[in-house]
């Protein structure tokens, strides 16, 4: 699967609302580091954190086991699967809200916020 990366800290820097639908246009136009925006792929059995930091990214995490929701993503476009056993509630996941550490792409293409563990939502979640 090819993901589209964009972290939270440039909404905060920008203004940026996290259900702008053109968002993603608004980061390709402001040539944002690489850190912060950017594309690589995940192959197949990895998790979307394992495949971050083989291509050299250092996102969040703690646990690496679905327990604290330091590597919390939300989805923009497709879908990224996880195991049963996870912290987060219902009503994030409803958002798109997904963990990196055990999420593995189950479309083609994934766009991803990550670096979200700031959202005022997630706050209340980390140990
Ligand atoms: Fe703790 Fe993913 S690193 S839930």
């Amino acid at each position: 699967s090819e993901v589209t990366y964009l972290n939270y800290d440039v909404l905060t820097d920008f203004g940026w609302e996290t259900d702008d639908e053109d968002l993603l246009r608004k980061a390709a136009a402001e040539d944002l580091d690489e850190v912060d925006y950017g594309q690589f792929e995940v192959q197949p059995g990895q998790s979307l954190l394992e495949a971050a930091e083989d291509h050299d990214h250092a996102w969040p995490f703690a646990c690496r086991g679905g327990a604290c929701a330091n590597c919390a993503v939300m989805l923009l476009d497709g879908e990224l699967s996880m195991p049963a056993s996870h912290v987060l509630p219902s009503e994030l996941m409803e958002r798109g809200i997904r963990l990196s550490c055990n999420g593995m792409p189950v479309t083609a293409e994934l766009t991803v916020l990550y670096n979200i563990k700031h959202m005022p939502e997630l706050e209340d979640l980390l140990l």
